[in-house]
């Protein structure tokens, strides 16, 4: 028996990277799933290369009517079981730096957006009665701030405050809220990562991957596969008795 069999998920932000990864594995174990992009072109592209276990929807999270309407609309085609919000942007400035449009875009689309799309999804599960899954995306960035990092690690320590206030709130509904922190993943995100510290500490692109692939205990950064593992078990029954928690995937980096 795989462990989603017959349950429908939503991913945010599943175009590519982790997101993708996890529709891959979802379908994988037996689910069906709804791949949500703001870059609805590259969603369907995504969907299609998984087969007919998953569809696309173009969505900014952002927008809260959007998400309201998105949300009814893949509702009315059948229950939603399994909320994945993975959709985040990445940004850096040190305090004395921060520009006001970095800080509202990030916190529109980590904090606002997981949240009204965790309101929209809880919803329709309350109504339909049988309790469901919300896997957010936390980070390492969000246990410890960093220097350079200033408003990415505060939306990331936001996400773990939702998830707790969610999983507390939702529990009584059957609705497991829970939140995986990675820690460096190889893929596209942290390619920007790296050329931005490129830019603040003045490094050969290419160079802050390399340093920070060899601080994991583990040995080297990880992959979107690494976490699928996690993403499947707090979306499946088994992990009915976890509630409002953060699991740090991440190699060995950060023990809380
Ligand atoms: N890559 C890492 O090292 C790492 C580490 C810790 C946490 N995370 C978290 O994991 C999650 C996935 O990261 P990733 O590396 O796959 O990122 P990514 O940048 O590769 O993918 C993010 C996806 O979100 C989409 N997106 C951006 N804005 C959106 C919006 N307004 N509405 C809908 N979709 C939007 C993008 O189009 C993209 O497809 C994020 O929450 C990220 O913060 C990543």
């Amino acid at each position: 028996m795989r462990r989603l069999e017959g349950k429908r998920a939503v991913i945010t932000g599943s175009a590519r990277g982790i997101g993708l990864a996890f529709a891959k594995a979802y379908v994988a174990e037996g689910a069906r799933v709804v791949l949500l992009d703001i870059d609805g072109k590259a969603a369907e592209a995504a969907a299609a290369s998984i087969g007919p276990e998953a569809s696309a929807r173009q969505l900014d999270v952002t927008k809260v009517a959007e998400i309201d309407r998105v949300v009814a609309e893949i509702a009315a085609e059948g229950p939603i079981d399994i909320l994945v919000n993975n959709a985040a942007l990445f940004d850096m400035a040190p305090v004395n730096e921060v520009e006001e449009a970095s800080y509202e875009r990030l916190f529109a689309v980590n904090v606002k957006g997981p949240l009204f799309m965790m309101r929209a999804v809880s919803r329709h599960m309350i109504e339909r009665g049988q309790g469901g899954k919300i896997v957010n995306m936390a980070s390492q960035a969000g246990r410890r701030g960093e220097a350079l990092v200033t408003v990415y690690c505060a939306t990331k320590a936001a996400m773990i405050s939702l998830t707790q206030s969610a999983g507390l709130a939702l529990i009584k509904h059957g609705i497991n809220v829970n939140a995986i922190a990675p820690g460096v993943v190889d893929g596209e995100h942290w390619d920007g990562v790296d050329a931005l510290f490129a830019r603040y500490e003045n490094r050969p692109l290419g160079e802050k991957k390399r340093l920070v692939a060899a601080e994991v205990p583990f040995g080297r950064m990880g992959t979107a596969e690494d976490l699928a593992g996690m993403a499947i078990f707090l979306a499946s029954k088994e992990a009915d008795y976890i509630v409002a928690q953060t699991y740090n995937v991440d190699g060995g980096n950060w023990m809380s």
